[in-house]
């Protein structure tokens, strides 16, 4: 029996999780749920699951939660100390918040020693450095959810990393792929957030659709894997079939293949060091026949660069740019702004904002909060 937390339960990783959890009851017990503000679908999440915990974040839907989960034996809480407290509670947590609200949570299973599946990009990207330094300390587990990151994964197998050469991640190219720069300037929340491959929340299809994903799946990937920026590329693979390759030092190029679906690499985590059921489309490479591949193109999609750059200038420059990101994205969705605005508030961000990594959480929580008032800021000179 694995003890489970799910983060972000409500999300779309976390209902996936919740698929492969809930069809292997004899494998998992889930400890705790947890969610933003959709009070209705934690609570039923909650009670089909027998979870001990469900967390809202939002304090004000704490009553809501207790009434929703009345006459039941689970615990309702709400706030940051109680997401904390969701985080430590099983063996292995499923990070699935989006964005750096993760960051605390995660870094409480991080501090408690536990095994962490990790989909929260933003927090690692954030806050990289120290969360490594404390998971060196406790001796937590990092586990990778997102699709590249558990591709290299499965391709290191325990590999010492010394014989690695190159990582290369593969990237769809997202909805706009073939776009020019014109058609991109016009494009709407909802043509952005229309994946061609992968269904998942909002601001993840956002971000494909920019390449900013990528950008952050970079820095992920260094952070994870050790390597320089100069020895992970980056490769446009419109199937969406090769999820990420490894390059050893005698030239063999190992690659993980499988159908687009997240319950792949979150049953790879949740069984890991074993193998779980899916229920994942099985490859057909004769029906798939083909797999291309391009350079990504660096004029029409500058988070690439952005991100890049962040990555080399390291201290806070990573979180600037997530951080602005965030907020870029958000305005977006709400058509407060175009969508080539996004990469144009985050180099502007990452120009003006130069600081070192602060050293400790709450540190890193006050300045991600500075990048975000003041990125906020420059949002009317571009209103929509
Ligand atoms: N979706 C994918 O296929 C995929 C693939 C790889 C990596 N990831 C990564 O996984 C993470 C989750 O992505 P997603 O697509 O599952 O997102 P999503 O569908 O938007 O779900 C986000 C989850 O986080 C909760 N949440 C949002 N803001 C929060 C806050 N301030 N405090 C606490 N909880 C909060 C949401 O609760 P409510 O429902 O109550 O709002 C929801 O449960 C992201 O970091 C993303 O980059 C996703």
């Amino acid at each position: 029996m694995r003890r489970i937390a799910i983060l972000g339960a409500t999300g779309s990783i976390g209902r996936s999780t919740l698929d492969l959890v809930e069809a292997a009851p004899e494998r998992f017990e889930v400890t705790a749920l947890t969610a933003a503000s959709n009070v209705d679908q934690l609570a039923a999440d909650a009670r089909r699951t027998n979870a001990r915990l469900a967390v809202i974040a939002d304090d004000n839907r704490l009553d809501a939660l207790r009434t929703a989960l009345a006459g039941t034996d689970i615990e309702a809480a709400a706030g940051e100390q109680a997401l904390a407290e969701a985080a430590v509670s099983g063996d292995l947590v499923v990070a699935a918040i989006v964005g750096t609200a993760g960051l605390a949570p995660v870094m409480a299973a991080v501090r408690a020693g536990r095994t962490i599946g990790l989909a929260n990009k933003e927090a690692l990207v954030s806050a990289g450095a120290l969360m490594l330094d404390e998971a060196r300390r406790s001796g937590a587990t990092m586990l990778p959810i997102d699709s590249e990151h558990n591709a290299i994964f499965q391709c290191l197998a325990g590999q010492d990393s010394e014989q690695v050469s190159r990582l290369i991640l593969t990237a769809s190219g997202g909805p706009f792929r073939t776009f020019s720069l014109d058609q991109m300037a016009r494009v709407s929340p909802a043509e952005a957030v229309a994946h061609p491959n992968w269904s998942m929340g909002a601001k993840i299809s956002v971000d494909s659709a920019t390449m900013m994903n990528k950008g952050l799946e970079l820095i992920e990937a260094h952070h994870l894997f050790g390597l320089p920026e100069t020895r992970i590329d980056i490769l446009v693979h419109p199937q969406s079939v090769i999820h990420s390759l490894v390059e050893y030092a005698d030239g063999s190029l190992l690659a993980q293949l499988g159908s687009p679906d997240m319950r792949v690499p979150i049953g790879h985590v949740l069984a890991w060091p074993k193998r779980m059921k899916t229920g994942a489309r099985r490859l057909d490479l004769l029906e798939v026949a083909r797999l291309d591949f391009e350079a990504p193109d660096p004029v029409r999609f500058p988070a690439l660069r952005l991100a890049r750059a962040a990555l080399r200038d390291g201290e806070a420059a990573p979180l600037t740019l997530n951080a602005a990101n965030e907020v870029a994205v958000e305005a977006f969705l709400a058509g407060a702004i175009h969508f080539s605005d996004i990469a144009r508030l985050v180099e502007d961000a990452l120009i003006r904002m130069s600081q070192p990594l602060p050293r400790t959480i709450p540190d890193v929580l006050a300045l991600d909060a500075e990048v975000r008032e003041r990125t906020r800021l420059r949002l009317p000179e571009l209103a929509a």
